[in-house]
């Protein structure tokens, strides 16, 4: 069916959270910006207008918009920036997905604030589970005291990484361990004996998080909109751009439990200021009673990342089954790499960038699909197979990074420590039932491998997912094409795509 969904408009809005106010940029007023549900096979049609004194363009992170790249969204990538004052409608089909997703302006570091779920409605009777009683989202954020664009500027000028956050979110909130911010608590409220889904996402700009629940469970149902085999575990691993649902029963004394989000990192955080806390509430218990603390994990504690992801398995079920490509017309192998460059405007003359191959990417004037759809050639053969090893170079980096594809789903196919091996790595991965979703994380100073079907004409953004990095140059795109017959090529652009 065609759904006209209402119009989102990007405004300023003043908010305060840890006794700071200060104007942030958004969706309707509203942070994080508003939920977008949708039925699997609906056609969309979301008209943005942007009011904001920014040049804006909105991501629908993990939609695969079949030969559709104008409504992907990455600014100078498929699209121009929607100027202060201009409009442009996003209009796509989303076909063949259903769970958790979300959208997030793809310009700058708007991301900061703008933000928000997606929620595809399977078709009736095909969740494969059993039905949840309610549903709720936790989207992790950060909340920076300052102005995010601000900190960027000032960094970039001194060639340095730009201040962090000052906290970490759920929904919007940093919860009662910070300064005038106990009002800002996210309560989840839960009827005791009920099942309840969670859809989390990280939309955090720069942090892996680890997420607890004190005393309970989750099960894990399905990352990146795509089912896997459940599996229950008290604490989650989400990198930013990820989504996981889970499902939590309500099944412990009841009383109110903390939910925390820390951050992951390879190196020990000496003073843990960040972990945002909420609340799950048993119906009836009065607000006055003390909460139950989780035992998160230490933020380094790697080994449970490693054995968390390998526990990661596509459902692969006749109906739902995880179609891993088995040949591979294409083998890529790209080292990342942290490093300095010369930088003559920054104050001690370089500055600190990011690889992909050794070259850093430097976004172009017009976007890049524009230009593809006017005769750029094509690199990667329409419907061939690719298998791409990602190589992290920088033992010395604490994180990993968070690779983003575009346009695609891709399955993990194997990952481990050190250098990949293409004589005896291969010979270990899995083909049966990887994990397919739409984001991945490289770990520090080790590979991963992933496989998809470059079945999806266009030009596809690929990037890591910390912010940071991606303005450093840790970015590139595919193009998919061969020129041959309209399933294989692009749909023409819309008349009121935004012009640079
Ligand atoms: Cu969620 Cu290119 O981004």
């Amino acid at each position: 069916s065609h759904v006209r969904l209402p119009l989102l408009q990007v405004v300023l809005k003043n908010v305060s959270r840890l006794c700071h106010a200060k104007p942030i940029v958004t969706v309707n007023g509203k942070f994080p910006g508003p939920t977008i549900y949708v039925t699997e096979g609906d056609n969309v049609f979301i008209n943005v207008t942007n009011n904001a004194q920014y040049n804006m363009s909105i991501h629908w992170h993990g939609l695969k918009q079949f030969r559709n790249g104008w409504a992907d969204g990455p600014a100078y990538i498929t699209q121009c920036p929607i100027q202060s004052g201009q409009s442009y409608a996003y209009n796509f089909t989303v076909a063949g997905q259903r769970g958790t997703l979300w959208w997030h302006a793809h310009i700058l570091w708007l991301r900061a604030t703008v933000y928000g779920a997606i929620v595809i409605v399977p078709k009736n009777g095909t969740f494969p589970f059993p039905q949840p009683y309610k549903e709720a989202k936790l989207v992790l954020g950060e909340w920076w005291n300052g102005d995010v664009e601000e900190a960027v500027k000032k960094g970039n000028k001194l060639g340095l990484p730009p201040a962090t956050s000052d906290a970490h979110t759920i929904n919007g909130k940093s919860g009662p361990l910070f300064p005038c911010s106990k009002k800002h608590t996210y309560a989840l409220e839960v009827e005791s004996g009920q099942t309840y889904l969670l859809r989390i996402i990280n939309a955090a700009l720069n942090d892996e998080l680890f997420l607890t629940i004190a005393g309970h469970n989750m099960t894990v149902v399905e990352i990146d909109a795509v089912y896997v085999k459940p599996f229950t575990t008290n604490t989650l691993i989400i990198t930013p751009g990820q989504t996981t649902n889970v499902l939590v029963s309500a099944d412990r004394s009841p009383g109110r439990y903390f939910i925390g989000a820390r951050a992951f990192m390879d190196a020990p955080i000496t003073v843990d200021n960040k972990t945002a806390m909420a609340i799950l509430q048993y119906k009836g218990v009065p607000n006055t009673a003390i909460p139950i603390t989780p035992k998160l994990p230490a933020s380094n504690d790697t080994e449970l990342v490693t054995s968390y992801n390998k526990k990661l398995r596509s459902l692969n079920t006749a109906e739902f089954p995880a179609n891993v490509p088995l040949t591979v017309d294409r083998k890529l192998f790209y080292t990342i790499g942290l490093g300095q460059n010369a930088c003559p405007t920054c104050l001690n003359g370089t500055k600190l960038t990011a690889s992909l191959n050794n070259i850093s990417f430097v976004m172009p004037k017009i976007g890049l699909l524009q230009a593809h759809y006017y005769k750029i050639k094509g690199v990667v053969a329409f419907n061939s197979t690719v298998e791409l090893v990602l190589q992290d170079t920088n033992l010395l980096s604490v994180e990993s990074h968070p690779f983003h594809l575009h346009g695609f789903n891709f399955f993990v196919v194997g990952s481990g420590v050190g250098n990949f091996d293409k004589t005896k790595d291969p010979a270990k991965f899995n083909l049966v039932d990887p994990p397919e979703r739409n984001t991945i994380a490289v770990p520090t100073g080790g590979w991963t491998a992933i496989r998809f079907r470059a079945d999806n004409p266009g030009v596809w953004f690929m990037h890591c997912h910390l912010e940071l990095h991606t303005m450093w140059g840790l970015k590139m795109a595919f193009v998919v094409e061969n020129g041959k017959g309209p399933n294989e090529s692009v749909i023409p652009p819309p008349a009121d795509l935004p012009k640079c």
